[in-house]
């Protein structure tokens, strides 16, 4: 009996010694632990004077202090945001076609210029939060995404009807469905891909080639099928149309998860610094290359690395008749002039290269157009820079002639 009762006694001491231990451990831990996080930043200090990551300016933590104090004592501003009339779920602010017809601005159609950016004045900005489609359902996640959405998040049908012959896409009861196609690619963008590869003679009939090809501008993009099936090649297109006829194609691309924006090639330079990519394509995207002095194939030309690729899949550069022959010789003549060569032109499809260096524009005689532009221009601003009809030639110390 005497030994039960001292077997009971040792192991209730044994468990009180282990709950001591412990609740001893979690002091420690909680003094140490107050010490350690007295050297960090609290969430209020975290921000100090410093360069932006977004914007690269230098900000100061007085002025972002100041933006807080304004949000307090400005009854302006807002504390919190409205979700707009259900009427605006498709309202592009900056491209909202009814503001230019209400505000009666004279734009250029045949320039475009109805499709480039026009913000409207402060007191007609509806400072509301765009409201989803009645029905949207959570987008569905790439790689899916790729060959189909959700009809609900974007409830447009009309290019499918009108496009059905090239197989840009199928309604398909609560989904779109994307087989890959275009007006050029019937067969699908991935064969299309693979057949410019072998033109270009890359390993492997591999776009990329080997990682010297990661950038890619898709003009005229349509639902950017093409820009789809460069994903997987380790290729980054920006996928570019218009709202135009082509209605929501870059509401599609967008669903998709493929990289696209909206912008035209109109009267401005689109808002990519100079020699951003290394490969432009064209394929059917309807736009008259000669105008005003061949405008559009330098803005072009600025935007493509030394050496970069101009693929252009058009009945100009294959079709017989008349017509698409003299549009054709005048192209290459101009392209000849801003020293572009053809690399390869076969079926109907031609690849031009445009020059590594300066030397080919300085053995041009000086009075051929188009002329260079002027020294004092910066071939990287774009912010509403109006497009000039000149060559960015490179600069000299980083590519001597
Ligand atoms: C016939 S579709 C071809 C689409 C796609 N490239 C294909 O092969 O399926 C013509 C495309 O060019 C676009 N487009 C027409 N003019 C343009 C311009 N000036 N700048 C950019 N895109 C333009 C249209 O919006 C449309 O996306």
């Amino acid at each position: 009996m005497k030994m039960k009762n001292e077997v009971t006694y040792s192991r209730r001491l044994l468990k009180y010694l282990m709950v001591g231990l412990l609740v001893l451990l979690g002091l420690v831990c909680l003094y140490y632990g107050t010490l350690l996080s007295s050297g960090l930043p609290s969430a209020d200090e975290s921000f100090d004077d410093g360069v932006d990551p977004v914007t690269g300016r230098y900000v100061l933590k007085k002025d972002f202090d100041e933006l807080f104090d304004d949000e307090e004592h400005n009854p302006e501003v807002l504390k919190s945001i409205p979700v707009c009339d259900l009427r605006y779920s498709e309202l592009i602010p900056c491209l909202d076609r009814n503001l230019i017809y209400q505000t009666k601005l004279k734009l250029n159609l045949s320039l475009m210029e109805h499709y480039e950016r026009h913000c409207p004045h402060q007191d007609r900005r509806y400072n509301c939060l765009i409201p989803p489609p009645i029905g949207y359902k959570i987008p569905i996640r790439w790689p899916a995404s790729r060959d189909q959405v959700w009809k609900a998040n974007i409830p447009h049908t009309h290019l499918a009807k009108e496009k059905s012959d090239q197989n840009w896409m199928i309604v398909d009861g609560d989904k779109i469905k994307f087989p890959g196609g275009g007006t050029h690619f019937h067969d699908g963008a991935d064969k299309y891909i693979m057949a410019i590869a072998g033109m270009l003679k890359f390993p492997g009939e591999r776009l990329s080639n080997g990682g010297h090809i990661r950038n890619v501008l898709d003009v005229g993009c349509g639902v950017a099928s093409f820009g789809a099936y460069l994903l997987p090649l380790n290729i980054i297109a920006m996928s570019l149309a218009p709202n135009d006829v082509h209605e929501n194609q870059i509401q599609f691309a967008l669903e998709r998860g493929i990289p696209a924006t909206l912008g035209v090639l109109g009267t401005k330079r689109l808002q990519y610094p100079s020699r951003s990519f290394e490969l432009v394509h064209c394929s059917r995207c309807r736009i008259d290359w000669l105008q005003r002095d061949g405008i559009l194939l330098l803005e072009l030309d600025r935007l493509l690395r030394p050496g970069g690729y101009f693929v252009y899949s058009s009945p100009e550069a294959y079709s017989h008749d008349a017509e698409n022959r003299k549009i054709w010789s005048s192209m290459y003549d101009l392209l000849r002039r801003m020293c572009w060569r053809v690399v390869v032109r076969r079926d109907q499809t031609v690849i031009w290269a445009k020059p590594l260096s300066n030397s080919c524009y300085m053995k041009r005689t000086p009075e051929t157009l188009p002329l260079l532009c002027s020294s004092h221009d910066d071939p990287d601003a774009t912010w509403n820079v109006i497009m000039k009809a000149c060559i960015t030639p490179y600069s000299a110390s980083m590519y001597p002639f």
